[in-house]
């Protein structure tokens, strides 16, 4: 039976999805149906289908009481919004139903699990949360909270485990058929730790030990862990809070973490040999993966930063949308990501352009749009080293968001100053392009309100999210120095 906050939510947020046109969205990037959108939940497939579940708060576009949001897909591009999942209506996540995963059962049924937040007054008058791990079954639309909730307690944990910092379930099933989960968690040092659960059948759990610790080395607490084994390794990806910069690397203040080593099934042993950003964008948050019918890793992030959430329009009608979809593979240590293979099937009006020598300000006719899918090729046309290449696109007069190389320093600067905000925060990322400098390949995905840049092959990946007006539309190169580029463009 639906609650009451349930079916409140639901009839809200199908009456509010009304009031957003298709133009007011991104087209193949999932966004809030309405209200708020924060982590990507419960990414799935199940029932022939791809679940996104989400962080929601529908009734407005800042963060608030956490529902889970729905929606469907058969190629991970095109949605269909689904009812709200989850509403916090039980005495125990009446605070909030926070992230977490599902998976589908050997009975054919889909277990979401979650972590439920309640909050305790303190005697100095102050609040904390308590946060546990808690269970609910359902048929791919309307899903039971488990009458044995909260599953995971702080009874659960060693001692010195916050019971405050506990969240963010992270489900999977061994090769044995019994189930591990992750969470993350906050141990004495007041840094962040991965804990890993184990279950015979997916109800009944229990604490088995520490798969990683912090000591404090990547930012504060971990939040949304993923740990899966891919091309031999074992990867764990987390989102941590509070993190300080280092060298190029880390400079999103909550910022995303790969770790890359060996895991040991046997003895759930994880050995970290590898570190990494996920993303160096702005915008990129909290990724959760899901393994394909045909056994691909794919990876869907928040488009978001918690830091820069006041970059919006002065009267969003949605706020929060995910990232593309990308296809992960490990290789020499690092993680690389490819935009999904499915979006090749979108790719319509090919314009293309080799060998062109940019030497200043120009454009390219059948060059521009909102959405579109860009391979760039650049190198220097003679021995000596150009100084700087720029690509400006969501382009008018007044407003546009750039991408720039400095070969000399293997730098590639993203800058969205120009692209109408009137906040002075944040709007530019530096990535230090790995290798070799005398190539440099990008992949350039625009989606009305998002840029997503796979450099090199996707060895590394830099997104934002763009709140331009979509008639700005123009896109233009510059070169200071001598610049041979190659250029594909489709639209999307
Ligand atoms: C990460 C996060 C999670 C938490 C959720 C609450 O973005 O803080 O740790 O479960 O958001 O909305």
């Amino acid at each position: 039976m639906n609650s009451q906050t349930l079916r409140e939510a639901r009839k809200y947020e199908e009456a509010s999805e009304k009031m957003v046109t298709k133009e007011e969205r991104p087209d193949f990037h999932l966004s809030a149906r309405t209200g708020w959108m924060n982590d990507p939940n419960g990414f799935s497939y199940y029932g022939g289908k791809y679940h996104m579940f989400y962080q929601y708060y529908p009734y407005d576009t800042v963060w608030g009481p956490m529902h889970w949001g729905h929606a469907v897909s058969e190629d991970l591009l095109h949605w269909e919004f689904l009812p709200a999942a989850l509403a916090p209506d039980e005495w125990y996540d009446r605070d909030g139903c926070f992230s977490g995963s599902a998976i589908e059962l050997p009975d054919g049924r889909h277990l979401l699990m979650y972590t439920s937040v309640l909050q305790e007054r303190l005697a100095n008058g102050g609040v904390r949360d308590i946060q546990q791990q808690c269970l609910a079954v359902g048929d791919g639309v309307d899903y039971e909270k488990y009458e044995k909730n909260p599953v995971l307690t702080s009874d659960d944990l060693p001692e010195g485990c916050s019971r405050t910092d506990f969240r963010d379930p992270k489900v999977w099933r061994k090769s044995d058929g019994t189930y591990c989960c992750v969470t993350g968690n906050r141990p004495a040092d007041g840094s962040g730790q991965i804990l890993l659960f184990t279950s015979p059948d997916g109800f009944d759990w229990k604490f088995s030990k520490v798969l990683a610790a912090n000591r404090d080395r990547y930012g504060k607490m971990w939040e949304c862990p993923d740990f899966f084994e891919l091309d031999g390794k074992g990867v764990l990806l987390t989102s941590p809070q509070d993190m300080l910069p280092q060298g190029f690397e880390y400079h999103n203040g909550n910022g995303t973490l790969c770790l890359i080593g060996t895991y040991d099934e046997a003895t759930d042993t994880f050995t970290e040999q590898y570190n990494q950003a996920i993303d160096y964008g702005i915008d990129f948050y909290a990724p959760q993966t899901v393994v394909t019918p045909d056994g691909r890793r794919v990876m869907i992030g928040w488009l978001q930063n918690w830091d820069t959430c006041s970059f919006r329009t002065s009267h969003p009608k949605w706020f929060g949308q995910m990232s593309l979809p990308r296809e992960l593979s490990v290789r020499d240590g690092r993680l690389y990501q490819r935009p999904l293979q499915e979006l090749d099937a979108m790719r319509r009006n090919k314009v293309e352009y080799r060998d062109v020598t940019v030497t200043d300000t120009m454009s390219l006719d059948g060059i521009s749009g909102r959405r579109v899918d860009i391979e760039l090729t650049i190198r220097p046309e003679e021995e000596q080293l150009y100084q700087k290449f720029a690509i400006r696109f969501a382009q008018d007069e007044q407003y546009h968001t750039s991408l720039s190389f400095r070969p000399a320093e293997s730098i590639l600067k993203i800058d969205r100053k120009f692209s109408g905000s009137r906040r002075a925060i944040i709007h530019q990322r530096r990535c230090l392009v790995r290798g070799n400098r005398e190539e440099l390949r990008m992949r350039i995905i625009l989606d009305r309100f998002s840029v997503e840049v796979f450099i090199n092959d996707g060895e590394q990946v830099m997104s934002a999210v763009l709140n331009t007006e979509q008639s700005a539309d123009g896109i233009s190169f510059f070169a200071n120095g001598r610049v041979k580029m190659d250029i594909v463009k489709y639209d999307l």
